[in-house]
């Protein structure tokens, strides 16, 4: 097969939800991450298997006003996260994952490898990223069009490895790529994250988490607000083994974090062994 049939075409376009809840929970954690996270060399060798556009345009009403654009402003507005997506709304744009990650990252190492994979057309279109994307030099970019999913098994010692799918048109093909490819990871002792939307029943998060012993940090939305009615009830950042540490030490930020999203944190665990 080659790798073009490889590819699974999806009709899926994040820039409507650029800066929602969810991206608010998946960002703040991955520049938490960013701060604390090993690194094997004094390159850093950041990957996402599900990129999306390096840079989103935001309408007036699209759904950050529900999320980035509904934080108060607060005393930990000079934190990684929200100071970055601030200075991107000023110009009335959000960046992707990686974008906040990769500036992050180039804090702490000499340099910053980002490898990304995107099957979407219209997304391959998008890079090499025309915009300035306000990144150090320091921080060097390899986009494919592939299967991340697929990809990322090939790659040789990434350092972090974030999967971000869009669990649509097929979430439970999705979940089944998840447990296949973090079960890879973690025979392979590679950190990963996997962001993931709760929509009210846990049972395939809790099969990932079971089968990879990692832990999950998810937020629901209080039942008043954010639209109540809609599919998505709140969202979840599972991270692998490596990483636990890191976020029980992020505690204070995490509650934090979740109170001003006026939602409510729930720590979850593997119920039973993986093997
Ligand atoms: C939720 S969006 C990514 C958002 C991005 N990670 C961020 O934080 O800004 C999901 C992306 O996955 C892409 N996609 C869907 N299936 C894929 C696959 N098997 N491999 C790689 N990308 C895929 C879609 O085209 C879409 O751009």
């Amino acid at each position: 097969m080659s790798d073009n049939e490889k590819i699974i075409a999806v009709a899926y376009n994040h820039s409507r939800k650029a800066g929602n809840p969810g991206d608010v929970w998946k960002h703040f954690i991955l520049v938490a991450l960013a701060d604390v996270v090993a690194g094997k060399s004094g390159t850093f060798q950041y990957v996402e298997t599900h990129c999306g556009a390096p840079v989103h345009r935001l309408a007036e009403t699209g759904e950050w006003t529900e999320g980035i654009g509904a934080i108060p402003k607060g005393s930990i507005d000079d934190s990684g996260y929200l100071s970055i997506a601030r200075d991107w709304l000023k110009t009335n744009q959000y960046p992707a994952g990686w974008v906040f990650t990769a500036r992050q990252l180039a804090r702490r190492f000499a340099g910053v490898q980002v490898h990304l994979f995107d099957t979407s057309r219209n997304v391959a279109a998008a890079y090499p990223p025309a915009e300035d994307l306000r990144l150090p030099g320091s921080v060097s970019v390899k986009f494919k069009r592939e299967n991340g999913y697929l990809a990322v098994e090939q790659l040789a010692g990434p350092d972090l490895v974030f999967l971000d799918p869009p669990f649509h048109p097929d979430a439970k093909a999705d979940w089944q790529s998840l447990v296949r490819t973090c079960s890879e990871l973690r025979s392979r002792q590679i950190n990963f994250a996997v962001w993931y939307p709760y929509e009210g029943d846990t049972a395939e998060s809790q099969v990932l988490l079971d089968k990879t012993d990692s832990n999950s940090w998810e937020v629901r939305w209080a039942s008043s607000g954010q639209r109540p009615g809609r599919r998505q009830k709140g969202c979840g950042m599972l991270v692998s083994e490596g990483l636990i540490p890191a976020m029980k030490a992020l505690e204070e930020e995490l509650t934090g974090m979740a109170d001003r999203m006026g939602a409510e944190l729930f720590i979850r665990q593997p119920v039973k062994q993986s093997r």
